[in-house]
C-alpha cells in the first residue's frame, strides 16, 4: 500500500511540469484547442478576408466619413465595427505556418482598437470613434504589410 502511494505520488509529481507546460504548442490552434466545438470553415485566407472583412470595411469607411446623422447610421457603424473586431478574433483560428506570434499580435491589436471604436460609438462620440478607427486600420495594415508584402493598405 505504501509502495503504491509512493508510486502514485511520484507519478503525480512527474505530471506537474507536463500540466504546467503542455508539450502541444498552445499557439498552433489556440481556439480549437480550447474548444473543439469551434470549427473554422474550409475557406482559404483570400476568401476569408474578402468574405468577412471587405464588405464591413467598405461600409465602415463611408460611415466614418462624417458624423452619423441619426440612430440608424450609428447602428450601422457599430455593427460593421463589431463584425470586424470579432472577425479579428477568428483570425486567431487561422494562424500562418510562420511568424504566428506576429499574426496574433496584429489580430489582437486590431480587435482591441475595434473594441475602442465600438464603445466610443456606443456613446455616440464621433471624434473618439474616428480616432480609434484610424488606430484600428493602422493595426490591420501592419498585418497586411508583414504578411501581404504591403498589398491591401487600407485608407481610413
Ligand atoms: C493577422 C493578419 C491580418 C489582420 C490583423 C487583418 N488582415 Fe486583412 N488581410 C490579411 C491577409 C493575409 C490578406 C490577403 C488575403 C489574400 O488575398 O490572400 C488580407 C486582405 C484584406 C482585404 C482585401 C480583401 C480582398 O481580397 O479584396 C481587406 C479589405 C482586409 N484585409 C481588411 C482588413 C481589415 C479592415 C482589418 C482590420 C480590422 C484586417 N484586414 C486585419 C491579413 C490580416
Amino acid at each position: 500500500m505504501r509502495y503504491l502511494l509512493f508510486v502514485l505520488s511520484t507519478l503525480g509529481l512527474l505530471a506537474v511540469p507536463w500540466v504546467l507546460c503542455p508539450s502541444q504548442p498552445t499557439l498552433a490552434h489556440p481556439v480549437s484547442l480550447a474548444d473543439p466545438q469551434i470549427k473554422p470553415l474550409d475557406v482559404n485566407m483570400h476568401d476569408f478576408m474578402e468574405g468577412m472583412f471587405q464588405a464591413p470595411y467598405r461600409r465602415l469607411k463611408v460611415s466614418m466619413a462624417k458624423e452619423p446623422a441619426d440612430n440608424a447610421l450609428w447602428k450601422q457603424l457599430r455593427s460593421d465595427t463589431l463584425i470586424l473586431a470579432e472577425g479579428c478574433n477568428l483570425l486567431l483560428t487561422r494562424l500562418p505556418e510562420k511568424d504566428g506570434e506576429d499574426w496574433v499580435a496584429h489580430s489582437t491589436a486590431s480587435r482591441d482598437a475595434g473594441a475602442e471604436v465600438y464603445s466610443a460609438a456606443k456613446q455616440k462620440d464621433f471624434a473618439k470613434s474616428r480616432g480609434a478607427y484610424e488606430k484600428m486600420l493602422t493595426h490591420c495594415n501592419a498585418c497586411h504589410k508583414q504578411f501581404e508584402n504591403g498589398k491591401h493598405i487600407l485608407e481610413p
